[in-house]
């Protein structure tokens, strides 16, 4: 945990397929001092995974979350549908490398995992490293700043 993880709200959703490895990661952060923002779901009945993805990115986008988490069967659909929103950076992860480097040089603000890729004490590891990683700016950010001109460009055809 970094020094400024007290202060640090953490949004965080699943669907269905999610729900446990969710509600495994909401306690852990919890108990290691983090803001959580929890916006369901809130069992295993069957719902739509891009409600929580959207719910989600909309608090971080806008500024309510420092960093955003959301789990599904695969990462997948998460990360597609949180990655329509305008100033989200979604990434898969199911390694810690991978995670810290989604923050390192990538600055992503959401952390997608698939709870039938890992399970939940894997899913609290992947979590923890992404969110002690900082963003190492420099050529990184030259980078980033080319994924955001890209949100204010309508596609031509
Ligand atoms: C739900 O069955 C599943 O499709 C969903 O959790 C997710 O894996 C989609 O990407």
């Amino acid at each position: 945990m970094n020094s400024s993880s007290q202060k640090q709200r953490i949004a965080i959703g699943a669907d269905h397929a999610g729900f446990a490895v969710k509600q495994a990661i909401k306690k852990h952060l919890e108990q290691a001092g983090y803001n959580v923002d929890d916006v369901g779901t809130e069992s295993e009945e069957s719902v739509d995974y891009p409600e929580f993805a959207r719910a989600v990115a909309e608090k971080v986008a806008g500024g309510m979350a420092q960093l955003g988490v959301l789990v599904c069967g695969t990462g997948m659909g998460m990360a597609i549908a949180a990655n329509k929103v305008p100033g989200i950076r979604a990434a898969v992860a199911h390694d810690k490398m991978t995670a810290r480097l989604a923050r390192e040089h990538n600055d992503a603000n959401v952390l997608t995992l698939g709870a039938r890729v890992v399970d939940p004490s894997q899913a609290v590891e992947i979590v923890r490293e992404f969110l002690d990683a900082q963003f190492a700016g420099g050529r990184h950010q030259r980078r980033v700043d080319k994924i955001t001109d890209m949100e204010q460009v309508r596609i031509r055809r």
